[in-house]
């Protein structure tokens, strides 16, 4: 049963509530969703948004982004996180993930920062050496429900005195040993903020959409509350220029109801993750399963594999009526929409090979045992299979000795 049909009275009454009370966007609902969705974070303040789209530019602009500026993020994410760069005024800049999380590779960033930036002692502003853009701030992206390597991050941060907000739209509820803290710290309290979407397939989806910011910070917090109401803090006195990017108010009402089954139901991904792994490590070796750093908690927002020949196994796959996505088919950096950035094929090779291998698997907590082990003994099949040029003939024979 879908979560929904699970929860429909309650989910009905919070719409209810709301027609009763006409009050359709912010209001109590949405606050006491954030002051919850803090909570729950970790973080000392939420402000509720649009979209997640939303919250990461509207945390660019309240951390101080100025139009010029460089931001430096991956290229293996959602556009969202590169356009609200753009929509800030600034420029995407990137650096390549790990072969094994697909996050921001911790080292390739200090060796951007080394090596593609100077400190011009003019201004004291660290400059891109091509673009001579001021370089002010890092996206780490918390992709498929890890986190980012935060510590050596932060310190990259700290050295360059650069700004960093977590794209946290794939993690809410994750976590990451911090050894600078020796503690678990959970994803959107760490860096200057945090961007998180409730777009309905997420961890936390609303029936809509809807974003959200975290932080620490007080002010950044203020700044993001006028940023989604036309700059006003108070009707009609606007002290800059903002949006329309608020939260609806039945949308906060359906986050409440679920975030109190977030932990439970991230839980579940965890186990079903586990199952996964168990049941492909028992059967075969031409599948590399995702990895979880020791570092982390993931919360499993999708199960990626990676296979040879996948374009084969996913319309097998598609065929035997299991269906399966690709996080992200092409590369950000060969994007049309970033011509202009000037890159090539072979600028960053790990994620590259990464988006020919990738596999999302059917992941959600109420997936059952029997249509899991139904989705492995195909994709076993997928692999053993005649149609799919080179073929592994000892895979072949293990599935049909089952
Ligand atoms: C990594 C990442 N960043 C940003 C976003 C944007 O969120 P939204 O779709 O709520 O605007 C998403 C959502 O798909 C995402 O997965």
């Amino acid at each position: 049963m879908t979560p929904h049909l699970e929860l429909e009275e309650e989910l009905v009454s919070v719409f209810r509530s709301v027609l009763e009370s006409a009050g359709f966007v912010g209001g109590p609902m949405v606050e006491k969703f954030e002051k919850d969705f803090a909570q729950f974070s970790e973080a000392d303040n939420c402000v509720g948004v649009g979209s997640g789209t939303d919250a990461l530019r509207f945390a660019l602009i309240a951390a101080g982004v100025q139009p010029g500026d460089t931001i430096v993020t991956v290229p293996n994410t959602f556009i969202a996180t590169t356009e609200a760069i753009s929509q800030a005024g600034a420029r995407p800049d990137f650096v390549d993930v790990e072969e094994r999380t697909y996050n921001m590779d911790a080292r390739k960033l200090g060796e951007y920062f080394e090596t593609r930036c100077f400190l011009d002692r003019a201004t004291g502003k660290l400059l891109n050496r091509t673009t001579l853009s001021p370089v002010t701030g890092i996206i780490p992206v918390h992709l498929f429900g890890q986190m980012a390597d935060m510590d050596p991050i932060l310190e990259i941060a700290e050295r360059h005195k650069l700004l960093v907000i977590e794209d946290a739209c794939q993690a809410h509820g994750a976590s990451y040993f911090s050894r600078r803290e020796n503690r678990w710290k959970k994803a959107g309290s760490s860096g200057d903020a945090a961007a998180f979407s409730f777009y309905p397939g997420k961890n936390l989806g609303a029936c809509g959409e809807a974003g959200a910011v975290t932080t620490n910070n007080a002010t950044l917090a203020r700044t993001v509350r006028m940023l989604r109401d036309h700059g006003q803090i108070k009707k009609y006195c606007h002290e800059m220029d903002g949006y329309n990017g608020r939260l609806d108010a039945i949308q906060a009402g359906i986050l409440q109801v679920k975030l109190r089954h977030l932990s439970e139901w991230n839980e579940k991904r965890a186990v079903i993750a586990r199952r996964y792994d168990e049941l492909f490590r028992s059967r075969m070796h031409g599948i590399v399963l995702p990895h979880q750093s020791p570092q982390c908690k993931a919360v499993y927002h999708l199960y990626v594999i990676r296979v040879k020949n996948r374009d084969q196994v996913q319309s097998y796959l598609t065929q035997q009526n299991i269906s399966t996505q690709i996080h992200y088919p092409t590369p950000l950096h060969l994007q049309r929409a970033y011509a202009n950035l000037g890159h090539k094929k072979g600028d960053f090779p790990v994620t590259e090979k990464a988006a020919e291998e990738i596999l999302s698997l059917p992941m959600y907590p109420q997936l059952e045992q029997s249509h899991q082990k139904r989705i492995v003994e195909e994709v076993i099949n997928a692999l053993a299979d005649e149609a799919v040029p080179g073929r592994n003939p000892d895979l072949r024979r293990a599935a049909m000795s089952q």
